[in-house]
C-alpha cells in the first residue's frame, strides 16, 4: 500500500470533490460536511463514472403514526452518490448500493495530516 497527496484540505470545497489518477486508478475525493471520502471512480453496474454524479440526501418514505404513506422526504443524515449513467446509488458513507449491497464502489482510507489529504493505495 502506499499513499498519495491529494493536496490540501481547502483544495476540495465542503460539497465538491476531485477525481485523482494513479496508477491508471481513477479515484474520487469527496468532500461533506468536514468529513472526506475516497472511491474508486467506477460503478459496478456498468462502468460509469459514479464518483462525477451528483450526491443528494437519502430519499425516504414518511409514513404517519396509522402507518399510513404521507409521501416522500428527504434524510439528509445519509448522503448518497448517484452514478451519472444510470443513476444507481451508492451510500458516500461505505460506498454500498443502497438496493443491492451486493454492489460497492471500492473505498480507499482517507487521512489528513498538517492540512494536506493523503488516500491510501
Ligand atoms: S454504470 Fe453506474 S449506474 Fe450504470
Amino acid at each position: 500500500m502506499s499513499e498519495v497527496c491529494v493536496g490540501r484540505r481547502e483544495d476540495i470545497p465542503d460539497g465538491g470533490a476531485c477525481i485523482l489518477e494513479v496508477d491508471n486508478l481513477e479515484i474520487g475525493v469527496i468532500h461533506h460536511e468536514g468529513q472526506f471520502y475516497a472511491y474508486r471512480n467506477l460503478c459496478p453496474h456498468q462502468g460509469g463514472p459514479a464518483c462525477e454524479g451528483v450526491r443528494m440526501a437519502a430519499v425516504v418514505d414518511d409514513v404517519d403514526a396509522q402507518n399510513l404513506f404521507q409521501g416522500q422526504k428527504f434524510n439528509s443524515s445519509e448522503m448518497h452518490i448517484v452514478c451519472p449513467w444510470h443513476g444507481y446509488e451508492y451510500r458516500l458513507s461505505d460506498g454500498v448500493n443502497v438496493c443491492d449491497a451486493r454492489l460497492r464502489l471500492k473505498k480507499f482510507e482517507v487521512t489528513e495530516r498538517d492540512g494536506h489529504l493523503y488516500v491510501t493505495i
